[in-house]
This record gives structure tokens, C-alpha cells and sequence, in this order.
């Protein structure tokens, strides 16, 4: 495998599959409450993807996925499946969307509280919202891949939480998961990795833990907890590298960063 470097063309699809996965996460927002399970919010996701949008829920059998979209509550760090669990006052939950249309990927992910959020997890949620901007703000060509983890990692460990290293960002366009890898911590056996040009595409995606870093597979083969149990939180964005700097492709109209 190798990166692929996009075309104005294909830029300008990616562009559409990105509006179009921000566009997702902003009409599920109002229905993230108590009360709702989150197989009722796959239903209606996949039902908006379809129908509105006449785009493919990307992660429906991708690999075997059984539903729509991931969502991750509390503990789970990402690639929670959709099931008949109902969602709690204090809770907080990664709604993860990703929509092929016209061959192209869309990839966005962000947190919703459910009802009043503890300290600690609005803090989590602030501080994984933060990471994942810094890392976007160091996109511009000439820069490296290194830099993007390097940030990330410093500013959480800083605030005291942990930075998730066996799932990363990653290339993006017509398939899903392209190279390269973005890791979200520097790794000094890759050093400054690639040095990003215009016409990339990838996501930042940090998976932030309030406590430990290290994480456990469930036997359902996706779902993906902290190992010490605490909670964890995500954002997710797929950004393009710009002549100047970056273009962030999965905000939905008049939202910026
Ligand atoms: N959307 C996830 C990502 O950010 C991948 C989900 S794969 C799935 O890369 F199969 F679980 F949907
Ligand atoms: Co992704
Ligand atoms: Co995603």
C-alpha cells in the first residue's frame, strides 16, 4: 500500500462525503438522550444516510461490522456496536460516522453528553476535543506525520490522561483505511515519519483514557475498553493537506473547527 495523493477532483468529492458524514452527526445530536438505545441511533443514522443522503454507511460488513455506525459509551474506547443498550444521565458516547458517496470516504467522530456531565468527563471531552485540534493545526506541507502525534501526546499527557496507541488515524479516499498511519503519540523507532504534501488526506482521531493507556478487545471482536475500566473519549476529523496548510472536509455548513 501506498499514500495517494488526491486530485482537485477527487478533492472536491471528498468534500461532499465529508459535509455529508458532518451533516450525520449534526441530526443525531437532538436524539442523544436518556432513554434512547443505540440501536435506535443506528437505525435512524442509517435510515438518513440512505434515504436523504443516498450515500452507503461505510461500516455496515466492513470486515464484518454488523450496523451502521460505531457507538462508544463511557469505557469503550472506540468500535462499540450498536445493541440494546440505553443511554444514562452522566453518560458520554462517540457517535463515529462514515458515508461513501460518489467512491469517496467521509470520516468524522465526536462526544455527546447525556444529560449532565461529572467533572471528569467533561474534562475528558475538553481536553480530547483540544488534542485532536492541535494535531490538525500542525498539518501544512513541509511538516511531518511525527508532529502530529508529538502534539497530541504532550498536551494530553499534560493533563494528566493517556493517549490510546493500538488504534490510529489513517489515508482516506476511495477505500476507507489507506496509508499512511497517523499515530496520535510520537514513536521515536518511526521519527519524524512522512513529510506531508498537498493532496494528502487522513483523519486525527485521538483516543484519549482517563486513566491508563492500555485498552482490552471484547470477545464480540470489536468493541475496544479501557483496560483499567475508566472512561475514555474521541474526536475524529478527515483533513486534507492544502497548498497552505489544511482543509478540515467533515464540518457541516458555517461550523468551523
Ligand atoms: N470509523 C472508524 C475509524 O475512524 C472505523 C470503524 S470500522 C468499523 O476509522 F468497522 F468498526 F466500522
Ligand atoms: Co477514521
Ligand atoms: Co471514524
Amino acid at each position: 500500500m501506498s499514500i495517494t495523493y488526491k486530485t482537485p477532483e477527487q478533492a472536491d468529492k471528498m468534500r461532499v462525503a465529508g459535509r455529508l458524514a458532518a451533516d450525520v452527526l449534526k441530526m443525531i445530536g437532538p436524539r442523544v438522550r436518556a432513554g434512547v438505545s443505540t440501536d435506535e441511533l443506528d437505525r435512524i443514522c442509517h435510515q438518513y444516510i440512505v434515504e436523504v443522503q443516498g450515500a452507503i454507511p461505510a461500516p455496515l460488513n466492513y470486515k464484518g461490522f454488523p450496523r451502521s455506525i460505531c457507538t462508544s459509551v463511557n469505557n469503550v474506547v472506540c468500535h462499540g456496536i450498536p445493541g440494546p443498550k440505553v443511554l444514562k444521565d452522566g453518560d458520554i458516547i462517540n457517535i463515529d460516522i462514515t458515508v461513501i458517496k460518489d467512491g469517496f470516504h467521509g470520516d468524522t467522530s465526536r462526544m455527546f453528553h447525556v444529560g449532565e456531565p461529572t467533572v471528569l468527563a467533561r474534562r475528558l471531552v475538553d481536553v480530547t476535543y483540544a488534542a485532536m485540534k492541535l494535531g490538525i493545526e500542525m498539518v501544512k506541507p513541509g511538516a511531518y506525520l511525527g508532529d502530529i502525534g508529538r502534539a497530541i501526546q504532550r498536551y494530553v499527557e499534560s493533563e494528566r490522561f493517556s493517549v490510546v496507541r493500538e488504534y490510529c488515524g489513517h489515508g482516506i479516499g476511495e477505500r476507507f483505511h489507506e496509508d499512511p498511519q497517523v499515530l496520535h503519540y510520537f514513536d521515536p523507532s518511526r521519527g519524524k515519519g512522512e513529510e506531508l504534501r498537498p493532496g494528502m488526506a487522513f483523519t486525527i482521531e485521538p483516543m484519549v483514557n482517563a486513566g491508563q493507556r492500555h485498552v482490552r478487545l471484547l470477545p464480540d471482536g470489536w468493541t475496544v475498553v479501557t483496560k483499567d475500566r475508566t472512561l475514555s473519549a474521541q474526536w475524529e476529523h478527515t483533513i486534507l493537506v492544502t497548498d497552505t496548510g489544511f482543509e478540515v472536509m467533515t464540518l457541516a455548513e458555517g461550523d468551523t473547527l
